[in-house]
């Protein structure tokens, strides 16, 4: 181990003909970090760690994953790196336990199948066949055969993505465990929530650039702004400002001179919500 990153990209950029899914994105992930790349559908979140597993050549930029260049696809990269696809077939008649023993097989330090199939909480279905698993259920399979070379980087794209609620939260659980079994996590998605619950650092990607970096709760804090509401005579009145203190003192003093109330009054500031709709434009219509 030594101080060299996980991951970095310099000035990525890939096009599919006359479409530039990635326009120019650098970033970098330490090791032992949960980096999240969050965007709406279309942004080039799916594109870019697919370069990152290899799994694409880039148009042009630099990538360095645990010290190689994806694009090589050396043997020892692969041995050292777990993947989710975003979407996901294969063996369905095996079980799940056969399917990652399988999967075993070509990783030199495996995960006891056993141990993967408990993390991604698929105790109850081990000896179920592949093709009988729900959605949910075939979407954990991946994350377990994600694990199952005990991967000191893992991508997972769009890992819950159609789980119920209770599901995502478990999932949620063993993300956020992966850290501490030595596993570096680079996740993708298009749910804020799940950016905020997982991420250390997050990546809002739109249109093939990154918009914004940093920690959702910095990120959330970086427009200093705050948005002071009341009620007067039924109407909202609101305020923008960037010190709440002599507001307040300027609103509250007056009203109490006039014996009149501030219904419903409130002092807020932007959450990581407002941020990513601003900077993407989305009408967050689905989370
Ligand atoms: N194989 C492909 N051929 C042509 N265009 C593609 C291909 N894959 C993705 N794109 C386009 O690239 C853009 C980014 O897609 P993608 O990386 O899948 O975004 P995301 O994962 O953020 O939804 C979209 O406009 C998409 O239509
Ligand atoms: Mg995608």
């Amino acid at each position: 181990m030594s101080a060299e990153p996980a991951i970095e990209v310099r000035d990525l950029r890939k096009s599919y003909g006359s479409v530039e899914a990635v326009r120019g994105v650098s970033f970098r992930v330490e090791r032992g970090e949960v980096y999240g790349l969050l965007g709406p559908n279309g942004a080039g979140k799916t594109t870019t760690v697919e370069i990152l597993e290899g799994h694409r050549q880039r148009s042009s930029g630099e990538v360095r994953v645990l010290g190689h260049d994806p694009a090589r696809g050396d043997r020892e990269l692969r041995e050292r790196v777990g993947i989710v696809l975003q979407e996901a077939g294969f063996y369905p008649r095996a079980t799940v336990r056969e399917a990652l023993e399988h999967f075993a097989f070509a990783y030199p330090r495996p995960r006891d199948a056993g141990e993967a199939i408990a993390l991604a909480g698929l105790e109850g279905q081990a000896d179920t066949r592949v093709r009988a698993l729900s959605g949910g259920q075939r979407r954990r399979l991946d994350l377990a055969l994600a694990l199952i070379g005990s991967p000191e980087l893992v991508f997972l794209d769009e890992p819950t993505t159609g789980f119920d609620p209770a599901a995502r939260r478990s999932a949620w659980e063993v993300i956020r465990a992966l850290p501490g079994l030595g596993t570096t996590v680079v996740l993708t998605t298009h749910y804020l929530e799940e950016a905020q619950a997982l991420a250390d650092r997050v990546a809002i990607v739109k249109d093939g650039r990154v918009v914004a970096e940093g920690a959702p709760a910095d990120l959330a804090g970086e427009s200093t702004r705050y948005r002071v509401a009341y009620r007067d005579n039924g109407l909202v009145r609101e305020h923008e400002t960037d010190d709440p203190t002599a507001l307040l003192h300027r609103l509250t003093t007056a009203a109490l001179a006039d014996g009149r109330t501030l219904d419903g009054l409130s002092v807020t500031r932007p959450s990581l919500e407002d941020v990513y709709l601003r900077l993407t434009g989305e009408a967050g219509t689905d989370g």
